[in-house]
């Protein structure tokens, strides 16, 4: 089937009964469906599919991602998902049923997780920040040990952020896997910037305990050994797309930038009393 225009309009109609998780914005994008104790992903392009269909190609070969087509993004997610299953991460089921009437591929079926995320937490429950900085610390080391060990990428959150994250007592799933980088990609590279959106967005959401979050974090992560290796990748590595990130990080002098949380994480790591 011709990817790009398979997509050209995102013309669909709610199934009877289903509840709209996430809808399209004006130039299009995904639709989340809630349909009972399942949720329906459909892939849609994000503006013009040609155009999008050309960035995915780009990409791929300056960035060495997956593609960002809607097949390319399905695809990617289904394989994630089966390979973090398989290595006993948690995301959410994968469910095996045909797309309602009415509806085009490509369409995904999952289990419906009640959430809240880990962001909602953190914003709601100040006395709880520092425990599950040090919480998700303690789940994101073994994954990252272990995409290393086995050289494969895709065992990586691409778009990394706490709005990724649902909590479900002691079940914490990732999810949003669509992306991913290509097989080859170093694992060191795909950790810096995994790590470094993960601390921003850690410090977007605990504010005025943002330190001692991230101490909590590097607690929990109970390996400075790889905390060091990366910061080493992305704040002293000359390769073209560090030093391109790192300058425009520099030139948006944004405090919250990911070479901003990799200089934060460093000094902590060179403090005496980081490791307790
Ligand atoms: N398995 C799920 N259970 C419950 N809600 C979900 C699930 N998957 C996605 N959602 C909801 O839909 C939103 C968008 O899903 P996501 O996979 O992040 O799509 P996108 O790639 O378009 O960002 C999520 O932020 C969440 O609110
Ligand atoms: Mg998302």
């Amino acid at each position: 089937m011709n990817e790009a225009s398979s997509q050209a309009a995102p013309r669909w109609q709610l199934p009877a009964g289903a509840q709209l998780l996430d809808e399209p914005g004006p130039k299009g994008g995904n639709i989340l469906l809630r349909l009972g104790d399942a949720v329906l992903k459909l892939y849609r392009s994000r503006g013009n599919a040609w155009y999008e269909a050309l960035r995915s190609v780009l990409v791929r070969i300056f960035e060495r991602k997956r593609g960002i087509t809607p097949w390319a993004r399905h695809r990617t997610e289904r394989r994630s998902l089966a390979l973090w299953e398989r290595e006993g991460f948690e995301v959410p089921r994968r469910l095996q049923r045909p797309l309602p009437r009415g509806l085009a591929p490509p369409g995904l079926w999952l289990e419906f997780c009640p959430g809240p995320t880990l962001s909602q937490l953190l914003e709601e429950q100040e006395h709880e920040r520092v425990r599950l900085a040090e919480e998700l610390g303690r789940r994101l080391q073994p994954r990252h040990r272990r995409a290393l060990a086995l050289r494969e990428p895709l065992l990586l959150m691409e778009h990394a952020t706490t709005n990724h994250i649902f909590i479900d007592g002691d079940r914490w799933v990732s999810f949003d896997l669509e992306n991913g980088y290509c097989p080859g990609f170093p694992v060191l590279d795909g950790l810096v910037y995994e790590l470094s959106s993960f601390l921003r967005a850690l410090a977007k959401r605990t504010g005025d305990q943002a330190d001692a979050a991230l101490r909590a974090f590097v607690r929990g992560y109970n390996d400075p050994l790889l905390l060091e290796q990366v910061c080493a990748r992305g704040l002293d590595s000359e390769s073209v797309l560090h030093r391109l990130r790192r300058w425009s990080d520099q030139r948006r002098r944004e405090s919250l930038s990911k070479t901003a949380m990799l200089v934060g994480l460093r000094q902590l790591l060179a403090l005496p009393t980081a490791h307790q």
